[in-house]
């Protein structure tokens, strides 16, 4: 019977494992393959893994019958690819989990502002009823500027077509068709800026996006908008955000992620004891003050933490397990995009 080996398991994650993979041999191991534990795992034959283990080429030539990497995350760049190809090891991803996941969490933090309710929480809890300076706005009728229309961003469209919102939306890829369907309009950055009375951020971070949002553009942002960001903290120049909350430029910012926050490649690897919590200190101070506005939301970079987010990514690694030992593989890496 094959052996399968689960690294960086958390112990919510086993008996659901367990269960979804009964008859089986499974082993659970709480730490990472690594060059110090691999001679006991040399027989398994797939293996599991979060990105903390580093499967390089020596790990790899290490095991004798593994035929299938199953690894718990979107990205594999912590896999030698080539590598496995050599040893005819096949690997498998998790593609999505958190689509629709984001989405909402991103209109958590937007009805949260445009509400008050961060505010009326705090105050009821002390029983005080008043409802001075909770006076909100609607979103009906306002104008969401959504830039990167991804995955993401089109779940954030839909859900604004709900509320009877209208959407404009940036992106550097347009794709025909799209804004027909979604019910949006295509508009430059800038003018995206000017007219847009929430702005949210649904694009990658990189060399190109980093500041995407910075002191010299921040005041084309039309006055007294919000600013939403559940993508990377490094697309908001920190500086610059916390001057326009100073100075009315913007009314308010719901913010998943922070620029102190150390890089984060996949979303639920914050969630890992192994994430490092070493960060700028000069932005995380920076940030200590955005936790202190008032008109400013922050969650710890949770937006895809939801039950049925994480229960997707282990569903997906049930079914890449068992497609696998079905001779139906699904989710396989693509290798040939990359090499
Ligand atoms: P995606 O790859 O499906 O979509 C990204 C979109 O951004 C694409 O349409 C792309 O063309 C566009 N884009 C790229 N560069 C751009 C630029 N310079 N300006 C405007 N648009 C640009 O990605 P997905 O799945 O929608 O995720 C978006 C981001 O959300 C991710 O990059 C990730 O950083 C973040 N995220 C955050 C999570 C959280 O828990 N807070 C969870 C999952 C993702």
């Amino acid at each position: 019977m094959s052996k399968i080996a689960f690294f960086e398991v958390e112990e919510w994650e086993k008996p659901y494992l367990k269960e979804k993979l009964k008859g089986y041999n499974i082993l659970f191991f709480n730490d990472t393959i690594n060059k110090v534990n691999i001679d006991k795992f040399k027989d398994v034959d797939i293996i599991s893994v979060f990105i903390y283990s580093k499967l390089d080429k020596v790990l790899i030539n290490k095991f004798n019958n593994l035929k299938l990497i199953a690894t718990r995350s979107t990205g594999f760049d912590h896999i030698d690819i080539q590598k496995c190809m050599e040893n005819k090891v096949i690997v498998c991803n998790v593609p999505t989990y958190g689509e629709n996941t984001v989405a909402e969490h991103t209109f958590a933090l937007i009805l949260n502002l445009t509400r008050k309710i961060h505010k009326a929480w705090e105050r009821t809890r002390r029983l005080d009823f008043s409802q001075e300076g909770l006076r909100g706005i609607d979103l009906r009728g306002k104008t969401l500027g959504v830039i990167g229309v991804g995955s993401i961003g089109k779940h954030v469209i839909r859900m604004a077509k709900g509320f009877e919102m209208d959407v404009i939306a940036y992106d550097v890829f347009k794709v025909k068709g799209l804004e027909r369907k979604f019910g949006f309009k295509y508009v430059s950055f800038d003018n995206l800026l000017k007219n847009s009375d929430i702005i949210s951020l649904h694009c990658p971070y990189n060399k190109k996006t980093h500041h995407l949002i910075n002191k010299n553009n921040i005041g084309k942002i039309k006055k007294g908008a919000l600013l939403i960001n559940t993508a990377r903290g490094g697309l908001i120049e920190t500086d610059a955000l916390v001057k326009a909350l100073d100075n009315g430029g913007l009314s308010g910012a719901g913010l998943d992620v922070l620029e102190g926050e150390c890089f984060v490649k996949e979303d639920t690897q914050v969630m890992s004891k192994q994430f490092p919590k070493k960060c700028d200190m000069r932005i995380i101070l920076e940030d200590h003050i955005l936790a202190k506005m008032d008109n400013v939301i922050i969650t710890p970079h949770n937006a895809f933490n939801s039950v049925e987010a994480l229960q997707r990514i282990l569903d997906t690694t049930v079914d890449n397990v068992k497609g696998f030992l079905k001779k139906k593989v699904v989710n396989k890496v693509d290798v040939g995009k990359y090499f």
